[in-house]
């Protein structure tokens, strides 16, 4: 794993300047045809600076994960554009889109994804050996240094099957984590843990943007998570109903989780 890229998000964050990250402008998606068509996201745009933790909330139903599969490049929009670190993402091509997301992005979903058959070092070493280039005893320094911020190095050597929900889940972020990346994109990443250990999640992956630059976009329900946001969005029916602020706190601060 290279470091410059670190040392320049550093750079720029210790200058005092925001940088855009992301932005989307003017975005759609809908499904389906005729009476079916349900549009997921209907005009919205979004703006994340670098080094930020933006908050996505909203109903279930809302257009969350959508809008998230399309500023991370995985989903295209029916119209809108979607800019990251400068690059028009959906102006590139399916290849170099991937090699953008590859380099610069990682993904924590739910489900946590997990291999079953690697131990939770191997799953942390595979993405430094495969995606950084990282030689084996290099990837086994970063997993296992990353994997002891996670409270993990004891149960390094145990596989998803003998893991908890929580270890599982903090195995998946450490994942995410090792390659540094620029862009940290979470889809409801603590809505299968109890709040002590989806606080610890939220609380690593806050520092991930704090201290090392990384823009990072979590989806929750929860709303313990507002107070560890830098930028509170509120989709409602695929529209953007609240940008940016703190404010919103107060409206929505007591949203079921
Ligand atoms: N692949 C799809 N095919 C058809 N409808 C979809 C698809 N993905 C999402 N939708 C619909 O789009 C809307 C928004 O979904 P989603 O983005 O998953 O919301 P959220 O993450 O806020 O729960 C929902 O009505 C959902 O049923
Ligand atoms: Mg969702």
């Amino acid at each position: 794993m290279s470091t410059s890229p670190n040392l320049k998000s550093n750079i720029k964050l210790r200058s005092g300047v925001s940088v855009t990250s992301i932005t989307g402008k003017g975005l759609y998606k809908s499904f389906g045809e005729g009476e079916m068509r349900t549009t997921a996201v209907n005009d919205v745009s979004i703006d994340i600076k670098q080094g930020e933790v933006a908050l996505m909330m909203g109903p279930s139903g809302s257009g969350k994960t959508t809008l998230l599969a399309i500023l991370s490049g995985l989903l295209k929009p029916d119209a809108g554009k979607v800019t990251a670190l400068g690059q028009d993402m959906w102006a590139l091509t399916e290849r170099e889109r991937e090699h953008f997301r590859l380099k610069h992005c990682s993904f924590i979903f739910q489900g946590y994804n997990l291999f079953s058959s690697l131990t939770a070092r191997q799953q942390l070493e595979i993405v430094a050996q495969w995606g950084d280039g990282a030689s084996s005893r290099e990837a086994r320094k970063k997993a296992d240094e990353i994997l002891d911020i996670l409270g993990l190095l004891k149960k390094a050597h145990l596989r998803p099957g003998e893991l908890s929900g929580g270890e599982k889940q903090r195995v998946a972020i450490g994942r995410a984590l090792i390659k540094n990346p620029d862009f940290c994109f979470a889809d409801e990443p603590t809505s299968a843990l109890d709040w002590a250990h989806g606080e610890q999640v939220i609380d690593i992956l806050r520092s991930a943007a704090h201290d090392r630059g990384c823009t990072v976009l979590i989806v929750a329900h929860d709303a313990r998570v507002i107070p560890y946001a830098d930028k509170i969005f509120y989709l409602e029916d695929g529209k953007m109903v609240d940008d940016g602020g703190k404010s919103i706190h107060k409206t929505y601060g007591k949203m079921p989780s």
